[in-house]
């Protein structure tokens, strides 16, 4: 093994805010395990960490929550059956005891600890889970952040079940789609939006009941069509413009989930009728480290195979940041590093 390493790294540098360079090996701590990464893959963190838009940046800094990789080293001998085995990593670090509400000391991995973008991670071993057998290294690099985040606020917050009406914004997002399959998955009706009339296409292939593109006019009424009396469910990480129209799509005691503001500050919303219609606006962040199991076996009794967007090599990464800006992806950026 060599003593350096290529990473992704987060600089302070305004003008090159993402450099690609040698680092040291990191030095293992009790309890953790180093992991030869394979593959990692974006989320929308990361961009907004390059944009400075994220609290408690710490440069330098190298980003990335999500991976796949190989165990080649743990740091006691108690922990040496996880060596040789394929990994992905839960992204939480220290959740807490409260399944409902994360730790005071809650971060996720790749800000401020160091993330996946890089040839090696040294991270603890009560992190690792074995790479689901049935998905690629890439397909597994896609799941985590995600995944996690696209549970706790289908399942937890948002009670979709079988026949629910269910509805997903923005499905080209890397969490949106995780939302969109395990809606389905569960036998929901699944209901989708997109700026892009390719991304609604290819939804429908992939059983949605319906799509519409929120950039034309009246894109709200159309879903108001297909269902008269409102969602039981939506799953929102937009905010912005369309918010108070989604707000009024919400059914009888049903239940808006927001995890995001992409598109900025959510426009007013009518709040009589949302008390009238026993509706709910709930948070989502992340997962609890239960629910980040019980995601992967959801995935793997279904079969969930992530929609993985591009896969391009670490020297080419920060192309895959720039096309995250741009929204051009359909699913997740993912980098391979290794074989
Ligand atoms: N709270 C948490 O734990 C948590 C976890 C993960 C992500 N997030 C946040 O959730 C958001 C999505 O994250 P991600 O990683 O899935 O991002 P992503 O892969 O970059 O997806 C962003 C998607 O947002 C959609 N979008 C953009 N403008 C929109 C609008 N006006 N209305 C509806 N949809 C719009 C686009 O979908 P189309 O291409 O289909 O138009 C785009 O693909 C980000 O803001 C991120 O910071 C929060």
């Amino acid at each position: 093994m060599t003593a350096t390493m290529r990473a992704l790294v987060l600089q302070e540098d305004a003008q090159e805010r993402l450099k690609l360079v040698e680092r040291p090996l990191p030095t293992l701590q009790p309890g953790q395990a180093l992991v030869k990464m394979q593959a990692a893959a974006l989320n929308h963190r990361d961009q907004w960490c390059r944009m400075g838009m994220y609290p408690g940046l710490r440069y330098p800094s190298i980003l990335g929550s999500d991976g796949c990789g190989v165990v080649v080293e743990v740091a006691e001998a108690a922990h040496q059956h996880w060596v040789g085995k394929t990994v992905v990593m839960n992204p939480n670090v220290n959740w807490g005891e409260n399944p409902d509400f994360q730790s005071f000391n809650y971060s996720i991995l790749g800000m401020p600890t160091d993330g996946t973008l890089a040839e090696y991670l040294a991270i603890g071993v009560d992190r690792l889970y074995e790479k689901p057998a049935y998905l690629t290294v890439e397909q597994a690099a896609a799941v985590p952040l995600a995944g996690l985040t696209a549970y706790r606020a289908v399942f937890a917050k948002g009670k979709v079940a079988a026949g629910k009406s269910v509805l997903v914004t923005g499905i080209g997002g890397g969490v949106a789609i995780f939302a969109f399959q395990f809606a389905q998955a569960v036998g929901a009706k699944v209901y989708v939006t997109s700026g892009s009339e390719q991304k609604l296409q290819k939804m429908m292939e992939m059983g949605a009941t319906f799509g519409v593109n929120y950039k034309n006019q009246g894109w709200d009424k159309e879903l108001q069509k297909k269902e008269p009396f409102g969602f039981h469910t939506i799953v929102d990480s937009a905010g912005g413009e369309g918010f108070e129209a989604l707000a009024k799509m919400i059914g009888p005691a049903g239940t808006m989930v927001v995890y995001g503001t992409t598109a900025g500050k959510p426009s007013p919303i009518n709040l009589p009728r949302l008390f009238f219609s026993q509706a709910t606006i709930t948070g989502s962040t992340m997962g609890n480290d239960q629910e980040f199991a019980d995601m992967l076996q959801l995935m793997t009794t279904h079969q969930i195979v992530p929609l993985v967007s591009s896969v391009r090599p670490l020297a080419e990464g920060i192309t895959a940041f720039d096309e995250m800006h741009a929204g051009q992806q359909f699913g997740k950026l993912v980098i391979r590093i290794s074989e």
